[in-house]
């Protein structure tokens, strides 16, 4: 069975983002590569990646217009937006639509759910998110992009440190009240 794992920093209050789609809260932080929570370890699991048009211009913003990741990317956008490089898929519509192109993508590994959190309750309401691994960052915006814009029931796996960051990993349960 592929994994839906979404895996992402946050502030301690929730957001993953400024109003302004600014991680310069998070850029300023010191991170262990090596230690609890590390993108290599994670990454190694990972088939393919799904991620909202927000996630995928700042990325592109951010590195200049490089694409770095192996991985068969999946973009939800309205828009007409042009892949910059031939992994990258752009779609739109309810995440059901795509889950057999996803999974088709990941092969026998997991797909990374990017954010944002709107596009990861959308996930979650088609039953295509099974893990929540935050890096929680001390920091409060008090606004800005919601983390996760569905009220879930989650259980705590696993928790750790990574310099300032607590690091866990939550199981999807269901929606508030499943338990
Ligand atoms: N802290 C971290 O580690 C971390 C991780 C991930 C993201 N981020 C940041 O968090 C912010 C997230 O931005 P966001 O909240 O706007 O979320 P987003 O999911 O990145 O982007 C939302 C956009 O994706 C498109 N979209 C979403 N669902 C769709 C659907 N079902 N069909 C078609 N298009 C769909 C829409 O764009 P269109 O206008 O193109 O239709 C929507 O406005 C970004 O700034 C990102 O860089 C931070």
């Amino acid at each position: 069975m592929t994994r839906y794992r979404y895996n992402t920093a946050t502030t301690l209050d929730g957001f993953l983002a400024d109003d302004t789609d600014s991680l310069d809260w998070l850029l300023k932080q010191d991170f262990d590569e090596n230690g609890p929570g590390n993108f290599g370890a994670f990454m190694a699991g990972v088939g393919a990646q799904v991620m909202g048009a927000t996630t995928y211009e700042w990325i592109l913003d951010h590195e200049k217009g490089a694409w770095t990741y192996t991985a068969p990317t999946f973009v939800f956008t309205h828009r007409d937006l042009q892949p910059v490089a031939e992994n990258i898929t752009m779609v739109s519509g309810e995440p059901a639509d795509h889950r057999q192109a996803i999974e088709a993508a990941a092969g026998e590994k997991d797909v990374w759910m990017v954010g944002g959190g709107d596009l990861a309750a959308a996930f979650q309401a088609a039953g295509m998110l099974d893990e929540v691994i935050v890096s929680i960052a001390p920091v409060t915006l008090g606004s800005g992009r919601p983390l996760l814009s569905a009220p879930l029931d989650l259980r705590l796996e696993e928790c750790d440190r990574n310099g300032e960051f607590l690091v866990a990993r939550y199981a999807v349960v269901g929606p508030l009240g499943s338990r």
